[in-house]
């Protein structure tokens, strides 16, 4: 796999996991998996490169995206769920080893409120929402693929210039499968995660089995074109198409992903008290049953 992502990476290095072990505060997000997520904390100690953009494993560039190096630190996008604070997902940094120790020393005597990065960060470049306009990206630099179903009008809008797409949520586009003769991601009649606009993850599956799988292939990783267990469980670390410097951190551990190769089932029927005090704190089920294909469904049956 080094000898692959040679061949897509200038430089590969690896790091050690950095775990904030806070089942507390990762229970809130119900993603006991981000603890790991500190691990982004080395991206700072990149100090032969003046100005990285960090962009999660779980992103998507869909064009050039070079522009990006004319921000500051710390320049990210909104997070959808919560404006005020800064996705995590992609941001514009400085490597620094001072900024780097006290990132690190922060997160022992702070701690993070989510229990993962994004709260670590948010609290350390705590003015991020007043200080400068500049260092807010616009968030087609970061389209969460959750924010398409909370407003769907602007998606409509401007979901054309998206440039980085984020697959947030604790579905990744690897769970799925993915029927290369239809170029379709295959959903069967038991998946009530009804993917309403799967053209993007479509656009992931073309784009690992157009770039990635013919390499895993020729390297002797793979023997199929079609997924397979290996492919999938290596392209975890593989896959970023991105331009400019990103830095791909471990997402799922292996053996997690390995498990979850063919899709996940979807999550049990929640009862409508359990889906509304999900809506209160912000976790609609915009995938599922909360997606705007059933609201909408719901609306009509009301006005006919
Ligand atoms: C959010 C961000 C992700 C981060 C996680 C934990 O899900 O999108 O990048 O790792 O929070 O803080
Ligand atoms: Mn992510």
């Amino acid at each position: 796999m080094r000898a692959v992502l040679g061949r897509v990476f200038d430089e590969i290095i690896l790091v050690n996991v950095l775990d904030s072990k806070d089942s507390a505060h990762l229970a809130m997000i119900k993603r006991p998996e981000l603890g790991v997520t500190f691990t982004k904390l080395h991206c700072w100690a990149l100090t032969h490169y003046s100005k990285c953009i960090f962009m999660d494993a779980d992103t998507l560039v869909l064009c050039n995206i070079d522009e990006l190096f004319q921000r500051e630190e710390l320049s990210a996008a909104p997070d959808p769920g919560w404006p005020d604070c800064f996705n995590s997902g992609v941001f514009v940094y400085r490597p620094s080893i001072e900024t780097y120790n006290e990132l690190l020393q922060f997160s022992t005597t702070k701690g993070s409120f989510d229990g993962g990065d994004q709260g670590l960060l948010n609290s350390f470049f705590s003015n991020w929402a007043t200080a400068d306009i500049n260092k807010h990206l616009p968030f087609i630099y970061n389209l969460s693929s959750v924010a398409i179903y909370s407003y769907l009008p602007a998606f409509k809008q401007y979901g054309a210039d998206a440039k980085v797409v984020h697959f947030l949520g604790n579905v990744k586009p690897w769970n799925y499968t993915y029927d290369p003769t239809t170029r379709c991601v295959m959903r069967d009649s038991q998946d009530h995660s009804s993917v309403v606009h799967p053209e993007f993850l479509n656009m992931w599956w073309d784009a690992f089995t157009t770039s990635v799988s013919p390499l895993l292939i020729e390297h002797g990783i793979s023997k199929e074109a079609s997924p397979g267990k290996q492919e999938l469980s290596c392209l975890v670390y593989a896959l970023a198409f991105t331009c400019g410097l990103s830095f791909c951190r471990k997402e799922e551990k292996l053996s997690e992903a390995v498990s979850q190769l063919s899709f996940t089932p979807p999550p049990p029927v929640a009862s409508s008290e359990e889906r509304r005090k999900k809506w209160e704190q912000g976790q609609a089920d915009y995938m599922g049953v909360d997606s705007f294909e059933n609201i909408q469904k719901k609306l009509d049956a009301y006005l006919n």
